[in-house]
């Protein structure tokens, strides 16, 4: 498993290991500013976990651990919007580049199954109607395109080797362990220290909030059940917030004033909406089970609760990119 050490990935060690203990995963990680080891504390030592820190790029490393697996399933990726439009070239090295090297060995080791977590920001902005796994990509931003490329060249894998090939595009997730520069943990550990939520532009664009559990369960059954002649899957809830709404649902769990929201300069090219149709992977068996006000109420608990983690992770780097993209909320 590539990318273990982040938010999602994380997440789905912990899935794995309750659910499938006999299942062996061995985490290929770079530990960015963004992974965490802390994230995976709980599984060193155990027997059957295995972590290897690297990179996707180093094809060397990568075709040596992949002789040994059954599947690979990638995670790894530079993940965040905001930075993509500061730093393009490190989502195009990862996303795209890392995807082929991992591509390559699952191909010279027998074609491997190969299991691509990508997003619904690959249909690009969806005006109206819900995007479907066969719509044309569409990407917008350095990110979206980094990941639609990523698809392209697992889906040319698959075309020209007969790589056995899945491919997994989630909506916004949100949860425990996310690195708090996306817009639910920002929402949250801003609000415990009484800083300004920041809203872009009027707080109007719309997501699908899935909750990582739920995610992670949605890309478990694809791994394990889906058909290879129907690879792409959407994960998603099929309901449609805005950031309004989030921002007063945190501030409500924590009763914190609706002053602290503030409305700041637009992300560039900003996509303000995405929807996607979910027939797919609810015809596979899978339905959310955490509601976007339950889901809030426990982040916001875990995320009370564990000041410890996060603490560390707002500070030098975090702060520098911060005053970056938030120009005049700091001074
Ligand atoms: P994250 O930013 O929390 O974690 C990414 C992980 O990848 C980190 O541990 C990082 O160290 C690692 N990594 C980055 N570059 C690497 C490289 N070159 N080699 C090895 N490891 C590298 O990301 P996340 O939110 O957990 O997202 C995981 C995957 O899910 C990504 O592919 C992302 O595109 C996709 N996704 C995320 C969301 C979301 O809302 N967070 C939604 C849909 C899809
Ligand atoms: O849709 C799936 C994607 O969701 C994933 O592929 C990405 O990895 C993940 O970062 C996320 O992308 P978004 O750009 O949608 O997420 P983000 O949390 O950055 O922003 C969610 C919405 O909130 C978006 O409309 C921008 C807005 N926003 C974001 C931040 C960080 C704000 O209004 N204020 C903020 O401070």
């Amino acid at each position: 498993m590539a990318g273990g050490a982040g938010f999602i990935g994380s997440n789905f060690v912990r899935l794995l290991r309750h659910t499938r203990p006999e299942v062996e995963i061995t985490v290929l990680d770079k530990l960015t500013y963004a992974g965490n080891l802390a994230n995976l504390a709980e599984f060193d030592g155990a027997p059957g976990y295995r972590f290897v820190h690297g990179d996707i790029c180093d094809a060397t490393l990568v075709d040596s651990l992949a002789a040994k697996v059954d599947a690979i399933v990638n995670f790894a990726a530079e993940t965040h919007v905001d930075r993509s439009l500061m730093e393009p070239l490190a989502f195009i090295d990862t996303d795209m580049k890392g995807t082929a090297v991992l591509c390559e060995s699952a191909r010279k080791h027998s074609h491997k199954v190969f299991l691509l977590v990508s997003t619904d920001e690959v249909y690009g902005e969806v005006k109206e109607g819900r995007s479907r796994e066969e719509d044309a990509l569409k990407p917008r931003s350095p990110y979206s395109a980094s990941k639609a490329g990523g698809e392209h060249i697992a889906r040319a894998y698959a075309e020209s080797f007969g790589l056995p090939l899945l491919v997994t595009r989630g909506s916004n997730t949100f949860g425990q362990y996310q690195y708090p520069e996306k817009l639910v943990p920002v929402l949250i550990t801003n609000a415990i220290d009484d800083l300004p939520l920041p809203l872009y532009n009027d707080g109007s664009a719309v997501r699908d909030y899935v909750h990582v559990e739920d995610h992670c369960r949605a890309i478990d059954l694809v791994l394990y059940e889906a058909p290879l002649s129907e690879p792409v899957y959407n994960i998603g809830t099929g309901v449609e917030t805005d950031g309004n709404h989030v921002a007063a649902a945190v501030l409500e769990i924590m009763r914190k004033p609706k002053s602290l929201i503030e409305y700041v300069a637009d992300r560039p090219g900003h996509d303000y909406r995405y929807a996607l149709d979910v027939g797919r992977i609810t015809g596979l068996g899978w339905e959310p089970r955490i509601a976007l006000a339950e889901g809030l109420e426990r982040t916001v608990r875990w995320y009370v609760d564990h000041q410890d983690w996060w603490r560390p992770l707002k500070s030098g780097e975090y702060w520098e990119y911060y005053k970056r993209n938030y120009r005049p909320l700091v001074t």
